[in-house]
């Protein structure tokens, strides 16, 4: 099985913006994530559509958006229009969660759903027929930089077998303290898609060196294939 690495630009340079993208497009990412946060779902603020809309001039590369926002059935439109490629809402208090991911499906765009590190797996059955993408947080959403939770590996696991009821969804993506190290816990559980920003774009040796240091992990790990 391939695994699919997306480069989160929560750690990159916003000065030097295309300059990063297209260092971690040559060493060979997959997709480029997007973190979008309000300032009320998580502490922190980001990310709109216009920061989208800037990458779909850089890149051709899907665009893998994480909407840590309240009430994403109102931003959907905005950021399919700004050329998502994937959008991912939490399942975390939104009585319209299945409603949005259908509106994300009619756009045109991978629909994704995201569990929290505290939310149990169980949350995701409901919707999972509707999915092409489940996300399991490794870490508290807001922040890029913190510690991998190791207690979600069995979480991972655990989608994974729900996985086979559900052919339709594509990917299992882990997002949160993804090293070297953690990457082969979380690919060896099951994950075909693996969320990085510290790791990539703050590398000591640089950004190449960070998105092959994670692609060769990953290799060197018995998957799902
Ligand atoms: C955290 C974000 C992550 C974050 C990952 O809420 O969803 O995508 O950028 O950062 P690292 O890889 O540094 O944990
Ligand atoms: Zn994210």
């Amino acid at each position: 099985m391939t695994i699919l690495i997306s480069a989160s630009i929560l750690s990159a340079d916003f000065s030097n913006l295309a300059r990063e993208i297209h260092e971690s497009e040559k060493a060979g990412i997959d997709w480029v994530h997007i973190d979008v946060m309000d300032g009320h779902f998580v502490p922190n603020l980001t990310m709109g559509p216009f920061i989208v809309k800037t990458c779909r001039q850089i890149t051709q590369l899907p665009l893998d958006c994480h909407l840590m926002v309240d009430e994403p059935e109102k931003l959907i439109n905005a950021f399919a229009l700004a050329g998502a490629s994937t959008i991912t809402i939490h399942a975390e208090n939104n009585p319209n969660v299945l409603q949005t991911l259908q509106a994300i499906k009619s756009a045109g765009c991978n629909a994704g759903i995201s569990l929290k590190p505290e939310t149990p797996a169980s949350i995701a059955i409901p919707l999972l027929p509707f999915i092409d993408l489940v996300m399991v947080m490794t870490v508290n959403p807001g922040y890029s930089g913190q510690l991998f939770m190791p207690e979600m590996v069995a979480k991972i696991a655990q989608i994974r077998s729900l996985m086979d009821n559900n052919p339709n969804i594509k990917y299992l993506q882990v997002d949160g303290g993804i090293n070297q190290e953690t990457i082969r816990q979380v690919v060896k559980a099951g994950a075909n898609c693996i969320v990085a920003a510290t790791a990539i774009f703050e590398h000591p040796s640089g950004i190449i060196e960070g998105v092959v240091t994670l692609r060769q992990s990953a290799n060197k790990t018995k998957n799902y294939g």
